[in-house]
Order: C-alpha cells, then structure tokens, then sequence
C-alpha cells in the first residue's frame, strides 16, 4: 500500500497542532459537536449519512448518538494528527484502519466528502482557539488532515 508522504507536515507545522490539540482535547465534546454542526451547516446534505441526526429533531448538543459519534472521529483526527511527525499517517491512525476504510466505503462515502469535513475541521479551530489561531496553524491542520484522509481514501480505494 501506498504511504502518504509525511515531508509535507513539517517539524512547525507538527509543533503547531500539538499546542493546539493540547487546548482542543480540554473539551473534546463540546468541540466535537461544533465540529459536526459545522459540517452540517456548510453540507446540510451531510445529515443523511447519519441516522441519528436525519431523523432526530432534537439539538446536536442534546443528541447522545451524534455527541458519541463526533468525538469518536474528533478525537481520532486529533489523536492521529499529533502522531503524524513521528510516525506518518499509516502508523498514526493504526492497525483499525482497514474496518475504518470498509465503514466508509459501506456508508457511501467518497473522496469529495472529505474536503467537507475538512472545511468544518478548520473552522471549528478557528471558532474554538481564536487566539491562537493563525494561517500557519490553519495550514498545519489542513497538512495533518490532508495526510490522514489520504491514508483512509487510499485504504477505501483497494476496498472499491
Ligand atoms: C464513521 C473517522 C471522514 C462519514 C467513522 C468512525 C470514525 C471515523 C472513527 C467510527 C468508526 C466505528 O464506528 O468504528 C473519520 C476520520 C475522517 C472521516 C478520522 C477523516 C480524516 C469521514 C467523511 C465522511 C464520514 C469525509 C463523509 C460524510 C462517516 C460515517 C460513519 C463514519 C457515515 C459511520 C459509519 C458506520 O458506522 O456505519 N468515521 N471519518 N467520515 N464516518 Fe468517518
């Protein structure tokens, strides 16, 4: 399989999304459930893939199912992202990530998803660490999502 190249996060960027994720993962739920609602908001669309949400009217904060969803996938993208320096993205999102890819392709997801999520991703940091938040750290996040979601589509690929 294929690696991702891990020379497009560099030793700054990698220092940026650790300091950051440190203040992220303080309150993971809260800014897992911003994290969602932003991906609802720009692709309201998005709602479909998750039953819990499109077929529940009751407010993202107050939905169990989407508060246990968004921070198992926050977390994972944080907890991935500050691994990505030392170990590249195979290594980082771990031995899990062949079901994780296997979800994905089953749910109907595709490649153009991913810059949806990512959208959402990026303007929850901004929204949540406004002073720290800079285009340096934008484009950290942005390098370290880049990595992961490639390691994931590449895996889905050999799964199509
Ligand atoms: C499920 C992570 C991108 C849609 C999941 C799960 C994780 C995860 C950890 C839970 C798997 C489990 O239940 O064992 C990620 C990460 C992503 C990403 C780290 C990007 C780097 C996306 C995108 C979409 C998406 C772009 C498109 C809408 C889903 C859906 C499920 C899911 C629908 C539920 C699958 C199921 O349980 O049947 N994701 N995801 N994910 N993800 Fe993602």
């Amino acid at each position: 399989m294929a690696e991702v190249p891990s020379s497009v996060f560099s030793k700054d960027s990698e220092i940026l999304v650790k300091q950051s994720w440190e203040l992220l993962k303080k309150d993971t739920t809260t800014n897992a459930v911003i994290f969602f609602t932003n991906i609802f908001e720009i692709a309201p669309a998005a709602k479909d893939f998750f039953p819990f949400v499109k077929n529940s009217t009751v407010p993202y904060e107050q939905n169990a199912k989407l508060k246990q969803h968004a921070t198992l996938v926050f977390k994972m993208t944080g907890d991935a992202a500050v691994q990505l320096g030392e170990k590249g993205a195979l290594e980082a999102l771990g031995p899990g990530l062949k079901k994780l890819a296997t979800k994905h392709v089953t749910a109907g997801v595709v490649d153009a998803h991913f810059e949806v999520v990512k959208a959402g991703l990026l303007k929850t940091i901004k929204e949540r660490l406004p002073e720290l938040w800079s285009t340096e750290l934008n484009q950290a996040w942005a390098d370290a999502y880049d990595a992961l979601a490639g390691a994931i589509k590449i895996e889905m690929h050999t799964q199509i």
